[in-house]
C-alpha cells in the first residue's frame, strides 16, 4: 500500500483531486467508482473546480456509486443520489446516463443489486475505486463479517454504522436499517485504489486495517492484497 500523508482534510481534498484528475486525464474512457461521507467532499468540491476551470472534463467519464440506503427517494437529501448531485454531478459536465447509483426504492431489490452488477461486468472493470472506511473497518456498505467475495447485495447495517451516520439525519430513528451495496469482491476488481482516511477518530481502526491480520471481521483488511493502492490519510500509520 502507497501511503501519502497529509496534515488535515484540506490538504487530503487536494491532494485526492490531484490524484484523480491525473488518471482522468491519462485514460481515454475513465470508469470511477465513487463513495459518499465527510470524507471525500473536499475532493468533490476541488474536482467541480478543476472542471469548472476546464482543467479536467468528466465528458467520456462513467462511475458507479459504492452503495445506497433503502426505503429512501433520490430527492431526499440524505439519500446518496441527493449527496451525489450535491457534491459532484450537478456541478461537472458528466453525462448522467453515465452515472449509475443503485435504486434503494427498487421493487425488486435482489434484481435491482444483480442488475448492478451485471452493468459493472458490462462495462469494465473499475479504473479507479474511490474508498472511505467505517469506523467499524467497513468499506461501502460491507459490514464485518462480509465475505471477501461478496458482490452486490442487500445489508443490514450494524449499530456502529447507524449511530456513526446518524449525524446525517433529523433524528437517529430516521436512519435507514437497510442498504445495498457493492460486494467487496467487485470493489476489490478494480484496476486501482484510492483510499480516504482522514481524522483521529478512525486511527484504532486504521492501525488494525493496515498493519492486523487479514480478516472478514475488519473487511477493509482485504485492501492490503490489493496490488494497486495508494492510502492518503493525515493519520499516523
Ligand atoms: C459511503 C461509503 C462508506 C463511507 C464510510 C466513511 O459511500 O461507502 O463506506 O466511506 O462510512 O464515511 P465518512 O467519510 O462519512 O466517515
Amino acid at each position: 500500500m502507497k501511503v501519502i500523508k497529509v496534515k488535515n482534510s484540506d490538504e487530503l481534498g487536494v491532494s485526492a483531486a490531484e490524484f484523480v484528475s491525473e488518471r482522468l486525464m491519462s485514460l481515454e474512457k475513465p470508469i470511477i467508482g465513487l463513495a459518499t461521507g465527510s470524507t471525500p467532499e473536499k475532493l468533490y468540491a476541488n474536482l467541480i473546480k478543476k472542471c469548472q476551470s476546464k482543467e479536467i472534463s468528466f465528458k467520456n467519464v462513467t462511475t458507479f456509486n459504492l452503495d445506497e440506503y433503502v426505503g429512501l427517494a433520490q430527492d431526499d437529501p440524505t439519500s446518496y443520489h441527493y449527496y451525489m448531485d450535491k457534491n459532484l454531478f450537478n456541478g461537472i459536465d458528466i453525462k448522467r446516463e453515465n452515472t449509475h447509483v443503485l435504486d434503494g426504492e427498487a421493487e425488486d431489490l435482489q434484481k435491482e443489486c444483480d442488475h448492478f452488477e451485471r452493468l459493472i461486468q458490462e462495462t469494465g472493470k473499475m479504473d479507479l475505486q474511490i474508498l472511505g472506511l467505517g469506523l467499524n473497518g467497513h468499506i461501502g456498505f460491507n459490514e464485518p463479517g462480509t465475505s471477501f467475495n461478496s458482490r452486490t447485495h442487500i445489508v443490514e447495517l450494524s449499530e456502529t454504522t447507524i449511530k456513526a451516520n446518524a449525524r446525517f439525519f433529523p433524528t437517529i430513528q430516521d436512519v435507514p436499517t437497510k442498504a445495498l451495496t457493492m460486494g467487496i469482491g467487485t470493489i476489490m476488481e478494480a484496476k486501482e485504489i484510492l483510499f480516504l482516511v482522514q481524522g483521529e477518530h478512525k486511527a484504532e481502526i486504521l492501525q488494525k486495517v493496515v498493519h492486523g491480520k487479514v480478516t472478514e471481521g475488519v473487511p477493509a483488511s482485504i485492501l492490503q492484497r490489493h496490488p494497486n493502492i495508494t492510502l492518503i490519510t493525515d493519520i499516523d500509520i
